[in-house]
C-alpha cells in the first residue's frame, strides 16, 4: 500500500476539516479533489453540474483522482460521490490507506445547511440527505476503517487515523 491516507464518506461528514488536521499531524500535504477540479476546470462545482452535467463531474473526478493518486504522503479529502464508480474504488484500494467518515443523518444536515455550494443537495437538504443516504447504501463500505464523527471533535478524529495508520498491518 503506497503511504496517503484517503478520506471518504457522504458530505458533511467532515473529510475536508479532518485533512487539513490531518495533514499538520503528520507533516504530509493536504490534497481535495473537488478543489483540484475547480481549479482544473476553472468553474465552480454548481456551475460545473449546471453547465457540464453530473457525468461530466464524475469523469473529472476519477481523472483528478489518479493524478493525485500518483503521488505519496497526501491526506486526500474526496468529493461524497468519488465512491460511486468501481474504478475509483480500485484506485484508492491499490494507492492508500481508505478511510470513511461517517456521521448521523441529522449531524450531517445541520453541518450541510451552512453552505450552497452541493447541487445535489439545493431545496430540501433535509430530504435529499436522506434519498442520498439511502440510495448509496453500502457504497462506502469498501474502507480500510470506518470513523463515526457525530460526537468527537476534528482532532480526535485527526489523531485516530493517524493511529490506525501507524498500526496498520
Ligand atoms: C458530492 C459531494 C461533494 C462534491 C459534489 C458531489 C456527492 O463533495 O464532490 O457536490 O456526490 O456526494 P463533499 O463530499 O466534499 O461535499
Amino acid at each position: 500500500m503506497t503511504s496517503n491516507i484517503i478520506l471518504i464518506g457522504f458530505m458533511g461528514t467532515g473529510k475536508s476539516a479532518v485533512s487539513a488536521e490531518l495533514a499538520s499531524l503528520s507533516g504530509w500535504s493536504a490534497v481535495d479533489t473537488d478543489v483540484q477540479i475547480v481549479q482544473q476546470q476553472g468553474q465552480s462545482i454548481p456551475e460545473l453540474f449546471a453547465e457540464q452535467g453530473e457525468a461530466y463531474f464524475r469523469k473529472c473526478e476519477t481523472d483528478v483522482l489518479a493524478q493525485v493518486l500518483a503521488k505519496e504522503q497526501q491526506i486526500i479529502a474526496t468529493g461524497g460521490g468519488a465512491v460511486l464508480a468501481a474504478k475509483n474504488r480500485q484506485l484508492m484500494l491499490d494507492n492508500g490507506f481508505v478511510v470513511c467518515l461517517f456521521a448521523n443523518p441529522e449531524t450531517i444536515v445541520e453541518r450541510v445547511s451552512h453552505h450552497k455550494d452541493r447541487p445535489l443537495l439545493a431545496g430540501d437538504a433535509r430530504k435529499k440527505v436522506v434519498n442520498l443516504l439511502e440510495e448509496r447504501g453500502g457504497a462506502y463500505d469498501f474502507a480500510h476503517i470506518k470513523i463515526d464523527t457525530t460526537k468527537l471533535t476534528v482532532k480526535e478524529i485527526a489523531e485516530k487515523i493517524w493511529q490506525a495508520w501507524e498500526q496498520r498491518l
